[in-house]
């Protein structure tokens, strides 16, 4: 099988390396043309036998080459033409790009059937963790109750280190971007987007529907503080940057937000880069999965899974299923109901406390547990709530009439709790 590697970043270049020993699928594998921008660049593999294309496109086009692996990423551009390409003339593409897979998974997984090539993007989620293929294939028999997890190592790593080392978030963004663990443009990954892109993948074969990227909310960690993260502690939680995908009825809620995790809780003690997910599916009850979800090595072995699977005949459909049996769209907007957490800024002068209960109290939520700092000077302070088991709507409307109070000095910021088993559902 002649491969067309388009990509020799971190991902293309372990992806040569992997493939140097020449053992992978019994040597039947063999890379025959690259693609990347710079052709002088050093790359710490001999790139002599392989025949060389400034075009991505033009490599996809190329009749000698049997599979397109696509490690050059963004959801558009060079990347998304040459996938094009390669599926429109019956080539295999196997890519690492979730942003694609996520944004237009739909017309390329169409593109894969009109003309035959297979689509196959396991290392799109989760690096090195096979969870593209549980779900697609392991779990088919099963019914998919909800997928979650941590999904981005940045973020993960983020939190981490702010929690154990105390520093600010800008500190440790400011670091992990010193140390090459956090982009230049941090804006995918803190924002959300990254971990938004992975769980629209896994949530459209869990639930057999088309990938909706557009319907995903999503919320970064650039708004958690370490003051979040300390209070959180105390009350014992720990913030966690929480991708789900959930089955309301015949529907799906999409969403990454920061989420208060009880330190019990499968995922809240996953630290570091570590990426996870747990999966609710009936039959089955909970699965989790734990590991590498980037760096060379652990995504380049989950390229090469695809590409012995190519080779043994063992892909089937991108999502699982043909296009004709996914749902068009995964909409849901379920009222959301459940314990949250509010932090606000407030003059530290008496009756504030009273003020915020009586505005919760009218919207008919009552406080769990409260939680003020001293404070060492006269400026505001912050406190933290939970509360009781109650409508986001109605915490949502509180919330604007507190932010309205003389003595409140920034909008409160409201997280989700995680419920474990035995608590009620977020979701009604
Ligand atoms: N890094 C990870 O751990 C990881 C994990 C999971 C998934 N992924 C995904 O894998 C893909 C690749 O990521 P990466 O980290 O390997 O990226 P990277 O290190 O930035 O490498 C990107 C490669 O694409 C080449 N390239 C960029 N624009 C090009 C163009 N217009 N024409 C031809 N080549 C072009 C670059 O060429 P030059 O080398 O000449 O600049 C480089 O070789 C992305 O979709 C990413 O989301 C990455």
């Amino acid at each position: 099988m002649r491969i067309g590697l388009a990509g020799l970043g971190t991902v293309g270049g372990g992806l040569l390396q992997l493939m140097e020993s020449g053992r992978l699928g019994g040597g039947a594998l063999r890379v025959a043309a690259v693609s990347a921008r710079n052709r002088a660049r050093e790359r710490g593999v001999d790139m002599s036998a392989f025949r060389w294309f400034d075009d991505p496109v033009e490599l996809a086009a190329d009749p000698e080459i049997d599979v397109l692996v696509e490690l050059i990423g963004g959801s558009d551009g060079p990347a998304k033409k040459a996938v094009e390409v390669a599926l429109a003339r019956g080539a295999h593409v196997v890519t690492a790009n979730k942003a694609l897979i996520a944004v237009h998974g739909a017309e390329l997984a169409a593109l894969s059937e009109k003309h035959g090539g297979k689509l196959l993007f396991e290392a799109a989620v989760g690096g090195g963790v096979p969870i593209v293929k549980a779900l697609r294939e392991s779990l088919a028999g099963a019914r998919v109750m909800s997928v979650s997890g941590i999904l981005n190592g940045t973020c993960n790593y983020l939190l981490t280190e702010m929690e154990s080392s105390g520093r600010s978030y800008a500190d440790v963004l400011a670091d992990a971007q010193r140390l090459g663990y956090a982009e230049a443009d941090p804006v995918m990954d803190v924002g959300g987007f990254d971990a938004a892109h992975k769980i629209t993948i896994l949530a459209a074969i869990a639930f057999a529907t088309q990938p909706d990227f557009a319907h995903c909310a999503i919320e970064g960690v650039d708004a958690v503080t370490l003051t979040d993260i300390r209070m959180a502690g105390k009350l014992g939680y720990r913030i966690k940057l929480i991708a789900k995908a959930e089955r309301i009825d015949d529907a799906v809620a999409l969403h990454v937000r920061p989420t208060l995790l009880a330190f019990d809780h499968p995922l809240a003690s996953v630290g570091g880069a570590l990426n996870a997910a747990v999966v609710e599916a009936e039959p089955v009850g909970r699965l989790t999965f734990i590991g590498k979800g980037a760096g060379a090595g652990p995504t380049a072995s989950a390229v090469a899974a695809d590409l012995i699977d190519l080779l043994a005949g063992r892909a089937g459909p991108a999502f699982g299923r043909p296009l004709a049996e996914l749902a068009p769209v995964a909409r849901a907007t379920p009222k959301e109901r459940g314990r949250f957490y509010m932090r606000l800024l407030v003059a530290d002068r008496p009756g504030v406390i009273a003020a915020v209960s009586d505005r919760l109290g009218r919207e008919g939520i009552s406080i769990e547990s409260i939680l003020q700092m001293p404070s060492r000077d006269a400026g505001p302070v912050p406190i933290v709530l939970t509360t009781q088991p109650c409508p986001r709507e109605a915490l949502d409307a509180a919330a604007l009439h507190i932010q309205q109070l003389d003595a409140v000095s920034e909008p409160p910021r409201v997280m989700p709790i995680e419920e474990t088993d035995a608590s009620p559902r977020l979701w009604t």
